[in-house]
């Protein structure tokens, strides 16, 4: 077993607007003890989450712009978001990558400016099923890693969630022994470059974790918690999986 607490958290991606915070909040019964708990609702629900969450439960937002204000329409700073109570920004999540064209170069500024803000930047990396079958799975999420290594310093806080972009909202669950494989390299690549403390650093995985699969999920070596979308929106099968990392 590794020293490492588990983390459990709920990417709400573009659901669950303020109203819908208090009905979620209500219906989430959390253990008394266990995991890190840790919300990514819309921008627009973060002030009404951190109004509400269950004590301990921590919040963030799911992107936040590099620079700290300014004319950018419709993008939020890390200033705003820790302003608003976000203590976590979710940086290069594959929805954002994939849909929205972010680069690693952009997650890298993206890092640098949540750090700035005091926020802990959670860097998602992951290879999509065509990488995947061409035996890419280590060179990409390696390259995506190293772009956020790249940009911290030793005491920076950073988690990073190994999220492979054909398990995301599929049904398709990588095996934990696939988890297990790529957490190691990410963990190795850590402790060969640095500069953050390869033992300390929290890996979680992502991809279609259910309350079925989370605790199998969780048990894989290297895997020190997981990032749930789907899931997340129902606080029963949210409490269900945040019971699954006890
Ligand atoms: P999913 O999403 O659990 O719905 O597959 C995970 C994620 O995108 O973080």
């Amino acid at each position: 077993m590794s020293e490492r607490t588990k983390v459990v958290a709920g990417n709400w991606k573009m659901n669950h607007g303020p109203e819908a915070v208090a009905g979620f909040v209500e219906g989430l019964e959390l253990p008394a003890e266990g995991p890190r708990v840790m919300l990514f609702p819309p921008a627009l629900s973060v002030a009404a989450m951190v109004a509400r969450r269950p004590r301990g439960v921590e919040v963030g937002v799911q992107n936040i712009h590099w620079e700290p204000g300014g004319a950018f329409t419709g993008e939020v700073s890390a200033e705003m978001a820790r302003e608003a109570g976000a203590t976590l920004a979710l940086i290069g999540h594959s929805e954002r990558r994939h849909l929205f064209g972010e680069t690693d170069e952009e997650v890298a500024r993206k890092v640098e400016a949540a750090h700035r803000a005091g926020l802990t930047p959670l860097v998602c990396v992951g290879e999509t099923l065509e990488q995947r079958r061409a035996g890419r799975v280590e060179e990409v999420i390696l390259a995506q890693l190293d772009a956020a290594l790249e940009v911290v310093d030793p005491d920076d806080p950073l988690i990073v969630a190994y999220e492979p972009v054909w398990a995301i909202g599929t049904g398709e669950t990588a095996t934990p022994d696939d988890a297990a494989a790529a957490h190691g390299a990410l963990r190795a690549r850590t402790r060969e470059r640095g500069p953050v403390d390869p033992d300390r650093l929290a890996i979680l995985y992502g991809g279609s974790v259910k309350p079925g699969n989370a605790a199998e999920l969780m048990a894989a070596p290297d895997v020190d918690g997981v990032l749930v979308g789907g899931a997340s929106l129902d606080p029963v099968s949210f409490a269900a999986i945040v019971r699954a990392g006890r």
